[in-house]
């Protein structure tokens, strides 16, 4: 069992830095705290970064979850390539575009390609938004995948993950209290299905409704609230048809009496204020 104790970053190939760099900071609020020809990262909290997007392929994504312990790491190291699961070994060039001590990428049985790392960089600099926006924190990340049940089986029997709540075939999961980290959505191929940053309020979510509104970007989903972590939340859309998401108010769970439960997978799962979701994934 890979004890995994945090969700780090998010990796994002484009062909057009720039519109990403525009709307990660005009629109999403969040900070640029490096960038270079080929890459911009930004963040919403005090991990290193939370993004980076990277000249390439805009398929091209990868997810960071962190192992604490050195002895941890490297046991998961072992027990995956043992399983037969292909490890690309981190190199010094990677540690230094991750901003972090160790690290190797494997890929979920989808294709969603996972960096584990060890020892990532905290920036002890104040988030400083580019907006007024209420972001708290990088929170958790929806995943496509290919099969529900075998890539759940995949994350659960291999990592501390817990499935918290089911949305039809679709599993909430987490590795600690918050009610999830990682949630898998089934469609015909990998990638990253939508990022979430945590907001401190009802306002902060309304006040970008209107913001973004404003500015014609694709709300794709809310203002509502799920019924499952009891967040309120706003989807909307950005360049390369990447969804972000503010959320506030997600259910904390006790792993050892909560019981997860079963929706069926209509809208009423997704929102019970009757928000239509307008993303593919969330759609029967
Ligand atoms: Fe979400």
């Amino acid at each position: 069992m890979i004890p995994l104790i945090d969700i780090r970053y998010v990796r994002l190939g484009t062909q057009d830095l720039a519109a990403n760099r525009h709307f990660a900071t005009e629109i999403v609020g969040l900070e640029v705290v490096d960038e270079t020809p080929s890459t911009v990262y930004v963040r919403g909290d005090n991990r290193d970064h939370n993004i980076c997007y990277f000249k390439g392929d805009p398929s091209d994504h990868t997810t960071a979850f962190e192992i604490e312990r050195e002895a941890d790491y490297e046991a998961a190291e072992r027990e995956l390539a043992d399983a037969g699961i292909e490890i690309v070994q981190g190199t010094a060039e990677g540690r230094s575009e991750r901003r972090v001590e160790a690290y190797f990428t494997f890929a979920d049985p989808s294709g969603n390609k996972i960096d584990l790392v060890y020892r990532p960089h905290f920036n002890p600099e104040p988030f400083m938004p580019s907006r007024k926006v209420g972001i708290e924190e990088f929170s958790h990340v929806g995943l496509k995948t290919t099969d529900a049940a075998r890539d759940e089986k995949f994350w659960t029997q291999r990592f501390n993950m817990r499935v918290n709540d089911w949305i039809g075939p679709a599993p909430l999961m987490s590795f600690d209290q918050v009610h999830h980290r990682l949630a898998l959505f089934p469609t015909d191929q990998p990638g990253v299905q939508h990022i979430n940053f945590q907001v401190d309020g009802i306002d902060s979510i309304m006040r970008s409704w209107y913001y973004l509104q404003e500015r014609q970007v694709q709300i794709r989903f809310g203002p509502g609230r799920h019924p499952s972590s009891s967040a309120m939340f706003l989807y909307f859309e950005g360049p390369d048809k990447i969804i972000y998401e503010y959320s506030h108010g997600v259910r904390l769970v006790t792993p050892d009496t909560w019981r997860p439960r079963q929706f069926p997978f209509d809208n009423k799962s997704f929102c019970f204020w009757g928000a239509t979701p307008q993303i593919d994934e969330f759609v029967e």
